[in-house]
């Protein structure tokens, strides 16, 4: 079992596959960076799926591969199948903008994905494109639904953002509703590469838009998500908000992460990472497992997100992988 520093089990490996997207989100991405981190020094699947063995090995549940977006990187239906062929009852989800689940849904599916997180931020074509820098609605409506009829567990995500697509609120939970799949609204996470124009939304004034249409009741956050899930009261139907700007909101922290080129990241910000490319790279799986447990061992208390302009992260979500 992997336990951190402060006694938390840690069960959760987020890998990031590429920091490439093809969207430009301004609240990740707005410009391409200066520049992306050459292929080279990207760790392959065989690579990765060395470290994936230990980490299973070691007590890790639950695996999600995220990106940028982690469908452009090749063969991942592939690496899917691998972790998977090791461990089939593993927790395994993926997390994506959508635009190119249409034609690869199926394949994820067959290849032992699980759960897919999409996200969606307006159901307007002109402030979808406004958001994502790119006409990308219609091909992740698509996806959305493609990757329902496959039957992939589906939950979507909303960043609200002040007046962008926050008249939205109400229009994407009805929306996840009528899907029968869960909305989570997230708060805007300030970071030094998205718009310096952006205002983001805190929970509660997510939670009064909902409230002028429906009576909802807090439930609380289920084991170790993220997410501080409400129930709608006259229907039933449960949505999340993920507000890292709480106090409590690391207390039950379960993840670390790991990036394409072999940053093991122990929190939401990158400076305390380790490398493990060079351990894999050896096929040096002792190694890999040593750096494992330092990483765990100096896993911060809690996050150190800051609002203020002076001491905004430089942690680039699309690196790191959201
Ligand atoms: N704040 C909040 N959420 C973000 N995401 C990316 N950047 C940010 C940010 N600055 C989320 C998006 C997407 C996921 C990949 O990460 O909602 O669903
Ligand atoms: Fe790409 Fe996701 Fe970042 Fe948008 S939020 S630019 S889809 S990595």
């Amino acid at each position: 079992m992997l336990i951190d520093g402060h006694g938390r089990k840690v069960d959760y490996l987020r890998i990031s596959l590429t920091e490439r997207c093809n969207f430009r989100c301004q609240y990740c991405m707005p410009e391409k960076p200066f520049s992306w981190v050459p292929k080279e020094n990207l760790l392959s699947f065989e690579e990765l799926f060395l470290f994936v063995k230990v980490a299973i090995d070691e007590g890790v549940t639950k695996i999600r591969l995220t990106g940028g977006e982690p469908l452009l990187r090749e063969g991942i239906a592939t690496f899917i199948k691998m972790i998977s062929d090791y461990k089939p009852d593993i927790d395994l989800a993926l997390t994506t903008n959508g635009y190119l689940l249409g034609s690869m849904a199926q394949s994820l599916k067959d290849a032992g994905l699980k759960r897919i997180n999409i996200s969606l931020d307006s159901l307007k074509v002109e402030v979808a494109a406004k958001i994502a820098n790119k006409d990308v609605l219609g091909k992740v409506i698509e996806g959305i639904e493609k990757a329902i009829e496959v039957g992939l567990n589906v939950k979507l995500n909303m960043v609200p953002l002040k007046n962008i697509n926050e008249d939205e609120i109400i229009d994407i939970l009805e929306y996840a509703m009528s899907k029968n799949v869960k909305v989570r609204f997230i708060e805007y996470m300030e970071n030094r590469h998205a718009n310096a124009e952006l205002r983001g939304m805190h929970g509660r004034e997510i939670i009064s838009h909902i409230l002028k249409k429906y009576d909802i009741k807090a439930i609380g956050r289920e084991g170790a998500s993220p997410s501080f899930n409400y129930r709608v009261l006259e229907n039933g139907y449960e949505f999340g908000m993920i507000d890292p700007h709480k106090h409590d909101f690391c207390e039950s922290c379960n993840r670390i992460r790991l990036t394409a080129e072999g940053h093991l990241i122990p929190c939401l910000y990158f400076d305390e990472a380790m490398s493990i490319s060079e351990a894999i790279k050896a096929k040096d799986i002792k190694k890999a497992s040593e750096i494992l447990g330092e990483v765990l061992k100096n896993k911060p208390k809690e996050n150190r997100w800051s609002e203020d302009d002076e001491n905004l992260s430089t942690r680039a979500f699309y690196h790191t992988g959201g």
